[in-house]
């Protein structure tokens, strides 16, 4: 009998997209015929396959091999690839994460191919179009069909920029992705032995984020808070962040434990158990929400702001003394609002998803 499973080549290559897709994939395979397509973006085994063991993500099918290089180097080899397969697999839909370039080059492939691109976590906006992450999210919203959103603040910036059609308020892959494995990490981590640490005795931080990495005054000046904040600092480093401590000369205290970036189950675990968590990521920003830790964003701005209104999230920029203050005094109590949702987000993407299809077949009937 002929799989009549909607047929969804997902495009991803980055941390934050295997981390999603744990959550997405695990439900998908039971109701779609889901292909991914890993662009190589990140390609370090503990930035890639660290995490399709441990999480048990499907293997993907096809592996472009386009890691570093430049934004548009990179995003053209990958756009290039992903248009040679689109044509050969022919599927229903491509479905995209986030903001990286991986996710504008398998947009922008699918589009041009005149196929339905899913976005899951649209709607996002800084409104800091320095950031490629920014451009990269405006353009996948602007050709995506489907456009799964995590928040109503996302749903309230598409509808400014005119977006209202396949808007979809689901909820947090990352919320559902968290519930499922913050028990499996708290049974089968190690990190806290390992790295000698006791719970509430440490604070946690990463940097990546490409306007701090980027510019010598700003990352000098987070280096400086954190030696100067007297707190033992765990500190997992993205590749890039390394690169530019030893290029720039970077002072770094005994305070602070530079390690390599680790496993999500272990990052889950020391999140758990940090006294607060110091951060530009996107993810981890939430993943503090989600399990009630403090966090002071190391940012001039941010998309996930219901942190920030619930008053679990504080902004410090690059700066010193800041960055010193909420390590000190920032100690919120206010009750967490559920903004990103019930952690059934998945399952509520798949119905949209069927009944997307059965909408195309009816059209199809009608017009043939
Ligand atoms: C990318 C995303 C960013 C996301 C982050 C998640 C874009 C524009 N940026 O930033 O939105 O928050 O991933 O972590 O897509 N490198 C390695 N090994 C690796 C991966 C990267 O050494 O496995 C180093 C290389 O020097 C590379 C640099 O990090 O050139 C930057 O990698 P890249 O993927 O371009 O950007 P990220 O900073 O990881
Ligand atoms: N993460 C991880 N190991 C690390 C650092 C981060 O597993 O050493 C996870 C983190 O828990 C979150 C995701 O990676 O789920 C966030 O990815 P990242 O900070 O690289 O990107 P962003 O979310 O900012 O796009």
């Amino acid at each position: 009998m002929q799989d009549k499973k909607q047929k969804i080549i997902t495009i991803l290559g980055a941390r934050p997209q295997f981390i999603k897709a744990a959550a997405v994939s695990a439900v998908f395979k039971n109701s779609v015929n889901e292909i991914l397509v890993h662009t190589g973006q990140h390609y370090d085994s503990n930035m890639s396959e660290v995490f399709f063991e441990e999480l048990d993500i499907p293997k993907p099918k096809y592996h472009l091999n386009v890691g570093s290089g430049s934004h548009g180097a990179m995003t053209g080899a990958m756009l290039t690839a992903i248009e040679a397969i689109l044509v050969e697999e022919k599927p229903d839909f491509v479905l995209v994460y986030g903001d990286t370039n991986s996710t504008l080059a398998g947009a922008l492939a699918a589009s041009k191919l005149l196929i339905p691109v899913i976005h899951v976590e649209a709607g996002l906006r800084s409104f800091n179009k320095v950031m490629p992450e920014e451009q990269n999210r405006i353009l996948t919203d602007h050709v995506s069909e489907l456009l799964f959103v995590p928040t109503q603040t996302a749903v309230d910036n598409l509808k400014n920029e005119g977006i209202t059609k396949g808007v979809h308020l689901v909820g947090d892959v990352m919320y559902d992705g968290i519930l499922h494995f913050a028990k499996i990490a708290q049974e089968k981590s190690t990190i806290l032995r390992d790295l000698n640490l006791e719970e509430k005795q440490f604070m946690l931080c990463t940097i990546h984020r490409a306007e701090n990495t980027n510019d010598i005054q700003r990352l000098k000046a987070i280096f400086a808070g954190l030696n100067d904040s007297g707190q033992k600092i765990v500190l997992p480093l993205h590749p890039r962040t390394l690169k530019y401590v030893k290029e720039y000369g970077i002072e770094v205290s005994e305070n602070i434990s530079i390690i390599e970036p680790i496993g999500y189950l272990d990052m889950v675990r020391l999140e758990a158990s940090a006294k607060k968590i110091l951060t530009d990521s996107g993810g981890v920003q939430k993943e503090a929400f989600f399990l009630g830790i403090p966090c002071i964003t190391l940012r001039d701005e941010t998309e996930w702001v219901e942190t920030i209104e619930n008053g679990w999230n504080r902004l410090v920029g690059a700066d010193s003394a800041k960055i010193q203050e909420a390590v000190l005094n920032f100690n919120p109590t206010e009750n967490r609002i559920d903004y990103f949702g019930n952690g059934t987000s998945v399952e509520q993407m798949v119905q949209v998803i069927k009944s997307f299809q059965k909408k195309t077949i009816e059209i199809i009937r009608v017009t043939s």
